[in-house]
């Protein structure tokens, strides 16, 4: 008796221990399933790949034979479909339900689990509508997805042989619609914060080129000089091998390269002829102009630098600060050639246009007196010696 009692103890604990070990098996699977979602919603924002794993996850792991996510289009009220797999035919896709309507519809509003089970009760069959007439399903459920209390759609399974899920079955469903929720979520914030962002920049880069056209036409004689400058410069960035992200804050900074003559009154920057002293001291204030009122703008903050230093020299000679070679700020030095080539072949209130001949001349005379001689040596080789040029014509009307 005892020696069987010991034995039956023994093959009792060994059964219970097999049996924990199938359930931590299980366990550690599901776990498993859970991590590779997780790894889609951080290696991927796009949702369609994140939900195309956990479809993938949801069907291994719950042992459906399809799985189908719709989400809830906000401005409707209507679930719509959104991904799917296991599926014989495309009609699934054309399921729409409204939130409260039908089981998933139902799932949504409740913000519960249910199956097909339940509504057959209540004499609905979802699994005979057109739309899976070729698909054999005879076992549905689905599970409501949500997060931060928001409903943002459902997860559905379906099952052509007869299904009797367990508890754990059933908190795993659960929990795989949580984490489905959490995708959805980040990836919609995500795409949210990236169109706000792109909408934001695009507001800004209009605005900006909005005040340089108005800057042209105070200054009328110089109409269509920012935009040939900002060209010409942007050009001998790319050409100096100055990244893509740097050649965006430099052509803002062309663009603006004279925002701060707004300070300077009409009566001095439309002159016929020379500036008195006076005039000129005032004039030269205009890079310190547009320092202070650039400075207070974030997002102008990396293109500052022409504005504020597009006259200084490389001699040292320059204004506002007398910086002196490569303490200017290399996008400034860049511009400097551009800004004055494109000023001496064009007229002036001050002069009439200079031909591109006597032009020439003058940039390769101020070689390393106002000019880089690094930057001179690009200009001439990249647009000067190329005869007929766009950049190189004449600009006097
Ligand atoms: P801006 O007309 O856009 O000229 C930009 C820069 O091109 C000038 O900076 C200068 O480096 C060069 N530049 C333009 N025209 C000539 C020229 O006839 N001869 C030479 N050697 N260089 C020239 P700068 O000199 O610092 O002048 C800044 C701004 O001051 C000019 O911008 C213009 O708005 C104004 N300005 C300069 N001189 C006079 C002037 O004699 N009369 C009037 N009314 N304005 C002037
Ligand atoms: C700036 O980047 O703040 C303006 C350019 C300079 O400091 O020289
Ligand atoms: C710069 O800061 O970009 C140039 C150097 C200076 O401003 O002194
Ligand atoms: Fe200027
Ligand atoms: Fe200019």
């Amino acid at each position: 008796m005892k020696l069987l009692e010991a034995l039956a103890e023994m093959a009792g604990a060994t059964l219970h221990r097999l049996r924990l070990y199938e359930d931590m098996k299980r366990s550690l699977a599901n776990l498993q399933a859970l991590q590779a979602i997780d790894r889609a919603i951080t290696s991927s924002l796009d949702i369609r790949l994140t939900l195309d794993v956990l479809l993938e996850q949801a069907i291994s792991r719950l042992s459906a034979d399809a799985a189908r996510v719709m989400l809830l289009n906000p401005y409707t009220y209507r679930l719509e479909f959104a991904a799917g797999q296991g599926f014989r035919s495309q009609s699934h896709q054309h399921s729409r339900f409204l939130l409260g309507e039908g089981l998933a519809g139902r799932a949504a509003l409740e913000h519960k689990i249910l199956d097909s089970n339940e509504a057959l009760l209540e004499g609905e069959d979802v699994l005979r509508t057109s739309q899976f007439a070729e698909e054999g399903f005879v076992c549905y459920r689905v599970a409501p997805l949500a997060a931060k209390g928001q409903v943002l759609g459902v997860l559905e399974l379906f099952f052509r042989a007869h299904h009797e899920p367990d508890q754990e079955w059933v908190n795993f469903f659960a929990t795989l619609a949580g984490q489905a929720a959490i995708a959805i979520d980040n990836a919609r914030l995500f795409e949210h914060l990236q169109n706000s962002n792109f909408e934001l920049s695009m507001a800004y880069d209009s605005t900006i080129e909005g005040w340089s056209r108005a800057l042209d036409l105070r200054d009328s004689e110089t109409e269509g000089h920012t935009q040939r400058v900002t060209e010409l410069t942007v050009k001998l960035a790319q050409a100096m091998g100055i990244s893509d992200q740097d050649i965006v804050h430099i052509r803002r900074g062309a663009l603006l390269h004279d925002i701060g003559k707004m300070g300077v009154p009409d009566s001095i920057l439309l002159k016929p002829g020379k500036l008195t002293d006076e005039e000129w001291a005032i004039m030269r204030q205009h890079p310190t102009f547009a320092y202070e009122l650039l400075r207070p703008i974030k997002f102008l903050n990396h293109a500052l630098e022409i504005p504020y230093c597009h006259h200084e020299k490389w001699d040292g000679t320059g204004y506002p600060r007398g910086l002196e070679g490569e303490q200017i700020p290399l996008s400034a030095r860049i511009f400097a050639v551009a800004d004055v080539w494109d000023a001496l072949t064009s007229d002036r209130p001050y002069r009439k246009a200079w031909s591109d001949k006597e032009a020439l001349e003058y940039i390769r005379q101020q070689t390393g007196h106002h000019f880089d001689p690094q930057v001179v040596a690009l200009f001439l080789r990249t647009f000067v010696n190329n005869a007929g040029d766009q950049s190189t014509t004449h600009h006097q009307r």
